[in-house]
Formats: C-alpha cells, structure tokens, sequence
C-alpha cells in the first residue's frame, strides 16, 4: 500500500505549517475522522499519515486536537490491522511519535528537541478594517479598503507540571486567549482615535491581543501581567506582529501591526504589589498613563480594589481614561462589585454594556475568530473610568 507523497520532507515545520493546504487538510481529515470512527473505514486514514506526521511534529494544537477526537484509537487501530506491514509501521510510527511526544492526552511521552512553547501555531484573529484605515500605517491608507489585518498571536501550552498543580490555575489563565480580548480588539479598532499617540497600559495582558492592536496607533504601550512566562510570550508576539518581522513576507501575513517594536513592552507587574517590590529591575516604573486597559481582569472582587489602585497610581490626573471589558457574573467572581468598588475609591464610572451586547455586532465577531485553545464567555460588561 502506497503511504502519501513526501513533499513535504522539504519544508521546514515552520514553512510546513503557513501553507494554506495545511489548514484546509487538517479540517477535512477532522471531518473526516468521525465516519472513520464509526465505521471502522481506518484505511482511509492511511492516505493521510505522512501530512499527519509533519503536522504533529510542527503544531502542538493539532496533535492535542486530533487525540481529543478520537484520532489516537484510529492509529491504534491500524496498527493492530497492519503489523506485519513494515512499509506502513514505519510511518505509523512516526506518527505516532509525533503525536505522543506533542498530546497530553497520550500515555506515553517522548522527548523533543523542540521547545514545547515553539511547537505551539499562533492564532490568527482576523481585523477587518473595512473602508476605514483604522491603522495609521501610510501604505495601509492606499490599501485600506480591501485589506483585513492579521493579527498572530501564540498562547502558552500548559506543561505536565502546571496541570497537575492546581493552586497554581491564577498563574496561567493568561495562557489562553479569552473572547473578552477579542471583543476589545473590534472595539478599539472602531474607536481608534482614542489611542492615537497616547501613551497606554494594559493590564493582566495574557497572549497580547488589545496591547498589539492599541500599538497601531499609540505612542508607547506597555503590556503588564504577573506571570514571566506570560511576559515572555507577550515579547515574542509582539515580534510577531511587527512590521519589521514580515518586510519580506508580506504575501504570508498581513500583520503589520506594530509600526516599532521599541514602542511596545511587555513588562512583568503585580496588581497586588504595585510598589514594585517584586520586580524591581524590569518592574514598570511610575510613569503616568493616558489610557488604561483591562480585559476579563476581574476574577475576584479583590482585584477591583486593588486595581483601583494601579489606576491612582497610573492614570494621568483629569484626562486620564480606563476601560475594562469584563465576562458576566455568571462566569466571573467579583465582577458585579466593579462599578462600586470604583466609585467607593473616587473614580466616575461610566456603563458601557450597550456598546458591546447591541445588535450581536461583537457576538459575530467574537464567534468567528474563536479558536480550539481559545477561552469563550456569553455576555460582557463594559466600563469606562475616570478620575
Ligand atoms: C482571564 S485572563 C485575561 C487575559 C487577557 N486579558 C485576555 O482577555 O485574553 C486574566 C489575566 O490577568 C492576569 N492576572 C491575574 N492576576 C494578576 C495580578 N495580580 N497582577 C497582574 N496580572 C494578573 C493573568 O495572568 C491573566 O493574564
């Protein structure tokens, strides 16, 4: 039995995983994946193992998906039928390999010379800017009407150790990337004007989406989180997006986002010690803020107040603006107390739900750049803060 073509061979993981066949084969091998289940037609999975050894090795997600489906019980499966077959063990092997040495959800777990993070495809979250350059770039401003931005964003894969201790879930709920970011990304595109040349900080800024967008127009951002291994992300993102990396990959990525990437900084900040005592060297120092932003940064009502704080200590006196776009309560600790805590500390505060729960506008939006690793809430809040 002939095993798939071996093209792929040449490309390296990286070049392997910006084909475009390579997403569109990899949903149609899903799709096809529950007939095959259920009817036992495994063979036909045999056309596909040398694209799925590649994709495994390159793409940590897609082997975590494919063992999630149900994939594994099929290579089990033919392993079973054909192993007298050498010509076929061999690239199930490999296969398997690939897949066990990237899916949690395997028994077995090999080693790999690649970084676990590395192996990781970053997201694409789709901007359309539609008739309104809403990019300040000059060549964005000829193209701006047929152009839709790309903005890629890698997550964090949890490793074996962060699973199993459980006390340490706060550490990494900035690993995914959470549909309150993304609603704030269409927002913050609409409302550009509001951060042009601004000075601006994020706060709890997980994989990065709102500081990279709000870079397009801002003077300087910084993007802050507690946890260094967010922050370490967050730089190679901002990389990623930046127009410097992709001057000779236009076709690739439309992803020029941040103009200069010396303007951008992820820098690793305690809402709960604001006085810097942990981070002293590369803490983020006292510097007042034109803008604030926070999304999905309430999971306990002490956050509120100790975010109150962050904004006494960083929001520019009198012209100073913050906005926080939140889940519900439904998915959210502390989230109800928001406005008053605020309010309690001295800060006007403005109800902005409409803006993002009329119409179903954001919902649309939100729905189609989800993505498998990516974290779904139904309903926000929305709040504008002043002092
Ligand atoms: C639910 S996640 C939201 C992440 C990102 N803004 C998004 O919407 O995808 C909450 C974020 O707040 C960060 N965080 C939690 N407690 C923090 C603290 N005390 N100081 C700074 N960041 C914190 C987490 O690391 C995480 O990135």
């Amino acid at each position: 039995m002939e095993i798939a073509n071996t093209t792929y061979d040449r490309l390296t993981p990286r070049d392997f995983i910006s084909l475009r066949i390579y997403h569109e084969k990899f949903e149609n091998i899903k799709k096809s994946l529950k007939e095959i289940l259920f009817t036992d037609k495994v063979d036909n999975l045999m056309t596909d193992l040398n694209f799925l050894k590649y994709a495994f090795k390159a793409d940590l997600d897609a082997a975590y998906e494919f063992g999630l489906i149900g994939g594994h019980q099929i290579l089990l499966k033919l392993l079973m039928k054909y192993n007298d077959y050498e010509e076929i063990l061999s690239p199930l092997g490999d296969v398997i390999e690939a897949c066990t040495s990237s899916c949690l959800q395997f028994p077995i777990k090999s080693s790999t010379t690649i970084k676990f993070e590395e192996r990781r495809v970053p997201l694409k979250i789709m901007l359309d800017t539609g008739n309104i350059n809403n990019f300040g770039n000059s060549d964005d401003r000829k193209n701006s009407s047929s152009k839709k931005k790309e903005i890629l964003l890698r997550t964090i894969p949890k490793d074996i150790n962060e699973i199993a201790s459980s006390n340490k879930a706060n550490l990494t709920v900035g690993y995914y990337l959470w549909d309150a970011s993304i609603a704030m990304a269409y927002w913050l595109v609409k409302n550009s004007i509001f951060f042009k040349n601004k000075k601006v900080l994020e706060i709890g800024c997980g994989a990065g989406l709102v500081g990279i967008v709000a870079a397009s127009y801002a003077s300087r951002v910084y993007m802050c989180d507690f946890n260094l291994k967010i922050i370490e992300n967050v730089s190679y993102n901002i990389k990623l997006n930046s127009k410097k990396a992709h001057s000779n990959n236009k076709k690739q990525y439309n992803c020029c986002c941040v103009n200069d990437d010396m303007q951008v900084k992820g820098v690793a900040f305690d809402w709960e010690t604001v006085d810097f005592s942990i981070y002293k060297k590369d803490g983020l120092k006292k510097e007042s803020m034109d803008v604030i932003l926070g999304a999905d940064v309430i999971c306990q009502e002490s956050d509120c107040y100790n975010i109150a704080r962050v904004l006494k200590y960083y929001l520019t006196k009198d012209t100073g603006v913050a906005y926080f776009l939140h889940g519900t309560e439904e998915h959210r600790f502390g989230v109800e107390k928001f406005a008053t805590a605020m309010q309690s500390e001295g800060f006007n505060v403005v109800n902005m739900d409409d803006v993002i729960n009329e119409n179903g506008e954001y919902q649309t939006f939100i729905a189609s750049n989800r993505h498998f690793n990516s974290r779904p809430l139904d309903k926000y809040k929305m709040f504008k803060v002043t002092s």
